[in-house]
């Protein structure tokens, strides 16, 4: 099993839209996927119609019942609830508050045991919530815009693993709990403006880049209508007229599948 996190310290870079669409993708591909929205916004959630308060991903946190739905055969979700955010205040008194949910996992380690990969979907911060999907993933795929705002983001994220790593570590061992590594994907890559040309080539060389995502109005169709784009590119039309689309973002998943395997 993988647990990755889709991570950034900014809003509207594509974390939910790629975890939508990545999580259905690899559940096409046959892998057990289960989605864990934990943004307190609920856009996951939302996107298949879960507006719910009831058993959300939130009582993880307070020792609760947490219900799992399933979606279709291989792929399940575990909702957000808007009450997330008050986590940060009722947990600051409490130890160990960065890693509940790894011992929620734990404890419910035959629920989620058959999964082969769990996307958590993230609130564009690093508190607590965020801290404890970080504290239980074995990578972090953060999206990044290309644009000098987008550089900011990534040195920023890398700033606050570190310290994190640093800060979350077992008393006797002084070894941390922290493994996550993180990588990043370009979102929103377009060809048609010589900056937007440069900071692609520039975000593609760097490293820890593992692929590109092209800018396209069907990502926004597929998370309004809930309908992924693997979904959509069932439909022969769509997937002829967008076909150099999909082959790019296909092996752009097929990039992150492999990376995140190693
Ligand atoms: N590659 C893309 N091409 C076009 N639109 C995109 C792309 N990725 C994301 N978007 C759009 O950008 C907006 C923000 O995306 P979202 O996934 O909600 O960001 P976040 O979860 O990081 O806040 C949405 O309207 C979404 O449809
Ligand atoms: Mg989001």
């Amino acid at each position: 099993m993988r647990i990755i996190s889709i991570s950034a310290v900014k809003g509207g870079v594509g974390k939910t839209t790629i975890t939508f669409n990545y999580g259905e993708w690899l559940s096409s591909q046959g892998y057990n996927v289960l989605l864990i929205d934990t943004d307190h916004q609920c856009s996951l959630s939302q996107t298949y119609n879960l507006f719910t308060n009831e058993e959300t991903i939130y009582n993880a946190f307070v020792n609760k019942d947490v219900n799992i739905h399933q979606i279709h055969q291989n792929l399940s979700i575990i909702p957000a609830s808007p009450m997330l955010d008050e986590l940060e205040v009722e947990l600051s008194k409490k130890h160990n508050k960065d890693l509940l949910l790894m011992m929620w996992l734990e404890d419910n380690v035959d629920r989620i045991k058959d999964f082969d990969f769990i996307l958590i979907d993230c609130h564009p911060d690093f508190q607590t919530v965020t801290r404890n999907a970080i504290a239980v993933s074995h990578y972090i795929i953060s999206p990044i815009e290309p644009s000098q705002y987008g550089y900011m983001s990534k040195s920023l994220l890398l700033e606050r693993l570190e310290n994190f790593r640093d800060e979350v570590i077992d008393a006797r061992t002084r070894e941390t709990y922290i493994s996550a590594l993180p990588y990043f994907i370009g979102n929103r890559i377009r060809h048609n403006t010589k900056s937007s040309r440069e900071f692609s080539d520039k975000i593609s060389q760097d490293k820890g880049t593992i692929a590109m995502i092209p800018e396209k109005e069907l990502f926004n169709r597929s998370t309004l209508d809930g309908i992924p784009l693997v979904q959509m590119e069932k439909d022969k039309d769509v997937a002829k007229t967008n076909k150099a689309f999909f082959e790019k973002l296909n092996s752009a998943f097929e990039q992150i599948t492999e990376k995140v395997s190693e």
